[in-house]
């Protein structure tokens, strides 16, 4: 193992993620999620999530240096999710991030979430050539992406121009009766469901809208098609097949974005494809990209689920790309950006 010790901080949502890396080697990873205290509420409220990161902090930072063996002496470096995500629960990452830095004396790197996301798959595949094209998919973003640097040059293609694919999943499981986060309830149901028994539409498919909008995603049409489809069952008194109808949104979801992103492989010449974000660890989503990539003869780099939804690995992983590239630290007066783009 070589390269410096980096500490990755993230609280952009509802994980509180912590992660240890020397290089492309993860030495731990604890998250402490308050996605239950949300579930009532069926979706993240962020000022409940703020309060979890606050308690959950310390007791996951402890956590990460027991696992990874380390003493918080020997970091090398902090990096810590400056955004997008909830502003109030990036501040909790920063601060901590902050006083750690402060009191260590060790820069401290200001990271892209969405970047994270991205990099975390060098923890389990090793350097990536480039160029190399990315489909992120999480509950706030979908897009897909080129990326000739990790730590400096990752550029959008096209993104969605309504809901995130995380988003779709999780509006559509409460359609069905499924608790959020939706994503893994559908994943779930759909095994035993059967992915044609519903024709939903395949969001800017057809090939007049290929023409502007080639790499771009829509799953609101999708999401009220479905909602229409089940209200027109219960109108009639008749039972909603929840495992046929998750099987059948799945499918139309996941068919849009393995075709944009097997395009967006032929248009950029990459011939490897990474997939990133909480709808990364989708079942489906995995087995299709493998089909369709290997037809394309692209190869698929799927993280390990665990590493695609939210944690700290991730952005210690960025910020040890960062790191190793000489890039300049951040500030002590790095601020939180909500909105901040890829
Ligand atoms: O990346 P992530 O953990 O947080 C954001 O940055 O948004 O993604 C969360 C999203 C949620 O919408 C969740 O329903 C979805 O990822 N998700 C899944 C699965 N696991 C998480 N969607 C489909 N299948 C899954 N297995
Ligand atoms: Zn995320």
């Amino acid at each position: 193992m070589s390269g410096p010790l980096i500490l990755g901080i993230e609280t952009s949502c509802d994980e509180t993620g912590v992660g240890i890396v020397r290089g492309h080697d993860l030495l731990a990873n604890e998250v402490a999620s308050s996605v239950e205290e949300h579930v009532r509420f069926g979706g993240v409220v962020p000022e409940v999530a703020s309060r979890a990161h606050l308690e959950a902090m310390l007791p996951t930072l402890e956590r990460a240096c027991a696992t990874a063996d380390v003493d918080l002496t020997e970091i090398d470096a902090i990096a810590v999710t400056a955004g997008p995500g909830l502003v109030g629960a990036l501040v909790v990452g920063l601060a901590s991030a902050k006083a750690l830095a402060y009191a260590l004396n060790k820069p401290l790197y200001g990271v892209n979430h969405l970047a994270g996301h991205v990099a975390v798959d060098l923890l389990d595949h090793g350097s990536l050539p480039s160029p190399c094209a990315a489909l992120l998919v999480s509950g706030g973003h979908t897009s897909l992406l080129t990326v000739e640097d990790m730590a400096s040059k990752i550029t959008e293609l096209g993104s969605t121009i309504d809901d995130a694919a995380g988003e779709a999943y999780d509006k559509v499981a409460r359609l069905i009766g499924l608790p959020y986060p939706g994503g893994p309830h559908i994943d779930r149901a759909a095994v035993d469901g059967d992915p044609t028994a519903i024709s939903f539409p395949r969001g800017l498919s057809t090939n007049r809208d290929l023409i502007k909008h080639r790499f771009d995603f829509s799953f609101s049409g999708l999401k009220t098609a479905v909602a229409r489809w089940v209200e027109e069952r219960r109108l009639a008194g008749q039972d909603v097949p929840v495992a046929d109808v998750a099987a059948s949104f799945q499918e139309a979801v996941c068919d849009v974005l393995s075709a944009k992103a097997m395009d967006a492989c032929r248009a950029t010449g990459a011939t490897d494809l990474l997939i990133g974000g909480g709808v990364a660890a989708n079942g489906r989503l995995r087995a299709l990209l493998a089909e369709r990539a290997a037809e394309n003869k692209i190869t698929l780099r799927t993280p390990r689920p665990a590493l695609c939804t939210d944690n700290g690995a991730m952005i210690a992983a960025l910020g040890a790309e960062v790191v190793s590239r000489g890039l300049r630290p951040s500030g002590l007066d790095l601020g939180a950006d909500p909105g901040l783009p890829v």
